[in-house]
């Protein structure tokens, strides 16, 4: 069965009318699961289809507590800690699982991390010699407009390369930046080098296999501060800027506006994402997971 054919909600289990409805952009797919947390075995093995076809999915109108959104996390795998907050905290008291994203301020403390700003195209912690191979990430509250989430076709994109552009790049390493994350805000602990061939970081293969598809893809990470391991420091740059030029197309890519209770899984190994600025007087809270993957093969 091809998910990408279906439109027409299709009886699965339960009674229930399961639908994968694709975006129509080069990823994405809206699933129609119902209630997650009482989701059956054969429901799950459906999304997991689902996902490994679709890259990122979309659950519209959930009602998911914190232990109920780690308890869904926890079929795709187990789960990695979040990163620290940027106000130091090294996460949710009880709960290392969860990682905030909002710019909500409580007695003038942000209770979660990336602000209100733009959030420049990346791949969740990256900069990890084993990252997370997926990301859920759940609204509590939105602003009445912005904030809308864009996700990006690695497939795609390795596959529009020209075949010489193919050729060089085939063995190189990247090395991803652990300076600053998604907000452009210097993680805990880290000195700022300025140097992208010194700067904190790990090294992944520039062009990858994925483990579960056998897809090939180009796994970039995020722009600032990547290397090409054993190129000159202006031969590196000039490369990725040529490889980045092919990201910010918009038929790789596709735009979320989110709902207050949409759950949005995406796949770290085979896609970006990006997230507009909001006005800063509008509150936007969402809570995120991330679960553990391997070490990306080449
Ligand atoms: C993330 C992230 C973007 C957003 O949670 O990893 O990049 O839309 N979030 O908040
Ligand atoms: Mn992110």
């Amino acid at each position: 069965m091809t998910l990408e054919m279906e439109t027409q909600p299709i009886k699965r289990n339960a009674g229930a009318a399961f639908a994968a409805i694709p975006t129509g952009a080069a990823l994405g797919a809206e699933v129609r699961a119902g209630d997650l947390r009482t989701l059956d075995d054969a429901g799950f093995a459906y999304v997991l289809e689902a996902w490994h076809a679709h890259s990122v999915l979309l659950f519209r109108g959930q009602a998911l507590s914190d232990p109920e959104l780690i308890a869904f996390s926890r079929r795709f795998g187990d789960l990695d800690w979040a990163p620290v907050q940027e106000n130091g905290r090294r996460f949710v008291e009880g709960m290392p699982e969860i990682y905030i994203v909002s710019n909500v301020k409580v007695n003038g403390e942000a209770i979660g991390s990336l602000g209100d700003g733009e959030a420049a195209w990346h791949t969740d912690m990256s900069y990890l010699d084993v990252p997370p191979k997926a990301s859920m990430l759940y609204a509590l509250e939105v602003p009445p407009r912005g904030g809308n989430t864009s996700f990006c076709c690695m497939y795609s994109i390795y596959e529009a390369l020209p075949s010489d552009l193919k050729a060089r790049i085939e063995g190189l390493k990247i090395k991803h930046d652990g300076t600053y994350n998604s907000g452009g805000y210097v993680r805990q602990g880290v000195t700022v080098t300025g140097d992208p061939r010194t700067s904190p970081g790990a090294l992944h293969p520039l062009v990858c296999t994925h483990p579960d598809t056998g897809r090939r893809l180009l796994y970039l990470g995020r722009r600032r501060n990547a290397y090409l391991a054993g190129l000159d420091l202006e031969e590196s740059e000039a490369l990725l800027d040529e490889l980045w030029s092919y990201v910010a197309r918009p038929e790789f890519a596709w735009e979320h506006v989110w709902r207050a209770g949409d759950l949005v899984l995406w796949d770290n190994r085979c896609t970006m994402h990006r997230r507009d600025a909001f006005d800063p007087g509008a509150r936007r809270i969402m809570h995120r997971t991330q679960i553990k993957g391997e070490a990306r093969p080449a």
